[in-house]
């Protein structure tokens, strides 16, 4: 079943901008055989990540990567049955961001602001909320 999942996570200050590097080339390795896309925002205190393939398979890479001690605090926002992938080409697509000041592609309303700033702060969504806002920062 076609699914998505976003979680947020600390980043560890052990992770330098390096790392950063080799966790997307661990993803360009590694996702496509196993059929997940997604995005990655990192900024210098926070990861939020957003995965979409089977069910199954996303969850078997959540728990793989909640273990690595390159972030902490793993809290799952949402996750659910999606119709079509927002990324359908992308192994991970990504993005910096500093504090709670995301640079959108398109116009964001102050409730979108609040919702980033629910999400950064571990707090479950429900819906489709964090997904459409994921869609936002890239499209
Ligand atoms: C925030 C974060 C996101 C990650 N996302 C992925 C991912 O989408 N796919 C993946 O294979 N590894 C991801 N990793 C890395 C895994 O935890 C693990 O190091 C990697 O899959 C090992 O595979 P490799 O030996 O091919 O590098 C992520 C790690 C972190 C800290």
């Amino acid at each position: 079943m076609l699914s998505h999942l976003v979680y947020v996570s600390v980043r560890n200050s052990t992770c330098t901008d390096e790392e950063i590097q080799k966790i997307l080339d661990s993803c360009n390795r590694n996702n496509g055989g196993i059929d997940v896309t997604g995005v990655l925002l990192y900024s210098g205190s926070h990861f939020v990540q957003y995965l979409e393939g089977d069910y199954k398979t996303i969850m078997a890479l959540y728990d793989k990567i909640k273990g690595d001690d390159r972030h902490k605090n793993v809290v799952l926002i949402t996750t659910g049955k999606i119709e079509n992938r927002l990324f359908p080409s992308w192994q991970m697509g990504s993005k910096p961001f500093s504090g709670s000041d995301v640079k959108f592609n398109t116009e964001i309303s102050n409730e979108e602001t609040k919702l980033f700033q629910k999400i950064l702060s571990g707090e479950a969504q429900e819906g489709n909320k964090a997904l459409n806002l994921m869609k936002k920062f890239f499209k």
